[in-house]
């Protein structure tokens, strides 16, 4: 039992065309579009962004993206910004994903500058951390974390802190099949939770929302959701089918 509403979102990546897509909302929305337990975001790809903002309307299921430039306009082909995801409805986004820090080299201090404005801007940030295997192996997990944490959040100020969404995602658990232990993932979600005391009010702390994400599905989600600092999951594979990211957001209902 938390006072967080747990918070379901699924992680689309580069998958669906704008058919598919509407075709997986309307699922997703007939299940869960009504309940108001848990919190569910879908966050699908850019090009599918409208059709499902329209698919969403009078239902509670909420509308992300999975990344944004953080200018507001201007001269960066090819790139999307918080005003125009705003002007779709979308209320949250994806950022500082493991993929786009690994295939798109994006650093510490560009996802810092993406927080910062989507949160200027009304988004709520679901802003990814997570270490490497070898980072694992070799120990460094907690502060690879911190790291990431801290530069991430730099600048973010007291108001602004409960909006945001923490997911810890283990590199290596990510689209492999390789679920963290509870206990593994617990220990960070504790850690993480102790850092954002030390970085703003606990009251405060105590709000933020912090995800787990790496190889989620309905068959390992209770057992994770019912740690007491794992407020939810950001899930990928298993969010590509209505009915299997259904029994995620059913798993989260009845853990909370
Ligand atoms: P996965 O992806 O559920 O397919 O492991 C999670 C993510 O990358 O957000």
């Amino acid at each position: 039992m938390t006072s967080r509403k747990k918070l379901i979102a699924g992680n689309w990546k580069m998958n669906k065309t704008s058919a598919d897509a509407s075709a997986l909302v309307a699922g997703i929305v007939e299940a869960v579009g009504r309940q108001t337990d848990v919190d569910v975001v879908v966050c699908p790809p850019f090009t599918s962004l409208e059709s499902v903002a329209k698919a969403l309307e009078g239902s509670t299921v909420k509308l992300g993206a999975q990344n944004m430039h953080h200018e507001a306009g201007g001269a960066f082909t090819g790139e999307i910004s918080a005003p125009m995801l705003r002007g779709l409805f979308a209320t949250h986004v994806i950022l500082g994903h493991s993929e786009r820090r690994a295939y798109f080299g994006e650093t510490d201090a560009a996802i810092n500058q993406k927080v910062l404005a989507a949160l200027k801007n009304q988004l709520r940030p679901i802003f990814c951390v997570g270490e490497t295997l070898a980072e694992r192996e070799a120990g460094a997990t907690l502060k690879v974390v911190q790291t990431q944490l801290e530069a991430g959040l730099q600048g973010v100020n007291q108001d602004q802190a409960s909006s945001v969404v923490i997911a810890y995602e283990p590199v290596w658990a990510i689209g492999t099949g390789k679920v963290a232990t509870t206990e593994q993932a617990q220990e960070v979600h504790a850690f993480i939770r102790g850092l954002l005391t030390k970085l703003f009010a606990a009251p405060i702390a105590g709000k933020v929302r912090i995800l787990y994400g790496g190889s989620m599905k309905p068959s390992n989600a209770p057992e994770l959701l019912a740690q007491k600092d794992i407020d939810g999951g950001l899930i990928g594979g298993a969010s590509l089918e209505a009915r299997s990211f259904v029994e995620l957001v059913n798993a989260a209902i009845a853990a909370k």
